[in-house]
């Protein structure tokens, strides 16, 4: 096995069975209609290939944002742009800052193409450390915005002056982007350093389809399509994720929802002993009141899975679940009492 590769160890791969999902961040209501309604009413030659680097995607993209083609690169998933971003700016060994806690996949990515995650702690209430973050040997600093697993946003003045400061690149990665209102989106053109990642696996509601785009200026985009795979993003994936797009309303009633149920679920959680941390996004991090494990493990076999960030650094005894629908909610907090409490 390679070398850089031999400390890996799969990804997270739960035995799903029938329980509910409030453990991947997904859209609690449902596939997105849109791009259902196009995959029923589709008749593709599947014979040819899609378009090289989804054109017709990317042109629905720049609509949106009011931007231009040529500002996007799009492929399967935003784990695929992650990857690509890595592979196109990055030498063997080059340092690349990642923060902590951030999203787990970060030092994957980085570590396959041959890079070394250099760790900086976020400050005591998960915010940027922006002196610390900026090391003078870093090639790239990549954090999420709202942040996984923490959940809140980062300061835009804070992630401006790492820009404005940094001599590498800014990945600034807004999977959670739709749900807090603030975006890096519009301000790509202004900089030299920044690249955007998006993704269509959360409030687009299509995370099985496997769609996601990076949004930089036209230079860092060319450079990424030129080491993209050709046709990485499928062309049924990518004709469902052009009709979602034209669907904005979906989009809107699905952040309302979030917004609608977050704080009754983060008070429910207080009430059973939990200590939730502030959200921006779809998801709570919470101290668990009980040995994290158990209280994983215990929901799990009633049927709710929730993620366990409990043995890691900066997260200790956390759990992370979806602010679902108050239907959801009610029944992860039912559960989760029932855990406390010792109930078989
Ligand atoms: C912060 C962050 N970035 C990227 C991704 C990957 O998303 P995708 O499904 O588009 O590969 C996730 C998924 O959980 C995420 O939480």
């Amino acid at each position: 096995m390679r070398s850089t590769a031999r400390h890996f160890q799969r990804y997270y791969n739960p035995e799903v069975g029938n329980a509910i999902r409030m453990d991947t961040n997904t859209n609690v209501l449902g596939s997105n209609p849109a791009a259902a309604k196009f995959l029923a009413s589709q008749k593709m030659d599947v014979n040819d290939y899609p378009n090289t680097y989804s054109d017709g995607l990317r042109d629905a993209l720049a609509d949106l944002y009011d931007l231009e083609r040529e500002n996007f690169v799009a492929g399967s998933g935003s784990d695929e742009l992650l990857d690509v971003a890595f592979k196109t700016f990055t030498e063997w060994n080059d340092n690349i800052t990642v923060p902590v806690p951030s999203y787990t996949l970060y030092d994957y990515f980085v570590s396959m193409n041959g890079g070394k995650a250099c760790a900086v702690d976020l400050t005591d209430d998960f915010q940027l450390d922006v002196d610390a973050l900026l090391r003078p040997d870093s090639k790239i600093i990549i954090m999420p915005s709202p942040n996984n697993p923490t959940g809140n946003s980062f300061r835009p003045k804070d992630i401006e002056e790492i820009l404005e400061r940094s001599e590498g690149l800014v990945v600034v990665d807004e999977a959670y982007g739709e749900y807090a209102g603030t975006s890096m989106i519009p301000r790509v053109d202004e900089f030299d350093n920044l690249i955007v990642m998006r993704t269509f696996s959360k409030a687009y509601a299509m995370a099985g389809l496997r769609v996601g785009y990076s949004v930089s200026n036209k230079n860092i985009s060319d450079m990424m399509n030129c080491v993209k795979i050709p046709y990485s993003l499928n062309m049924i994936s990518e004709g469902a994720a052009i009709a979602a797009v034209g669907d904005q309303d979906f989009i809107r009633r699905s952040v309302k929802l979030v917004n609608d149920n977050r704080t009754p679920l983060s008070d429910g959680l207080i009430k059973l002993g939990f200590e939730p941390f502030p959200s921006d996004s779809n998801f709570i991090l919470a101290r668990s009141p009980i040995d994290h494990k158990a209280m994983t493990e215990g929901l799990k076999k009633k049927g709710v899975l929730i993620r366990d960030f409990g043995s890691k650094r900066r997260t200790e005894n956390c759990v992370r679940t979806t602010i679902g629908t108050k239907e959801l909610n009610d029944i992860l907090l039912a559960k989760a009492e029932e855990v406390i409490s010792g109930k078989k």
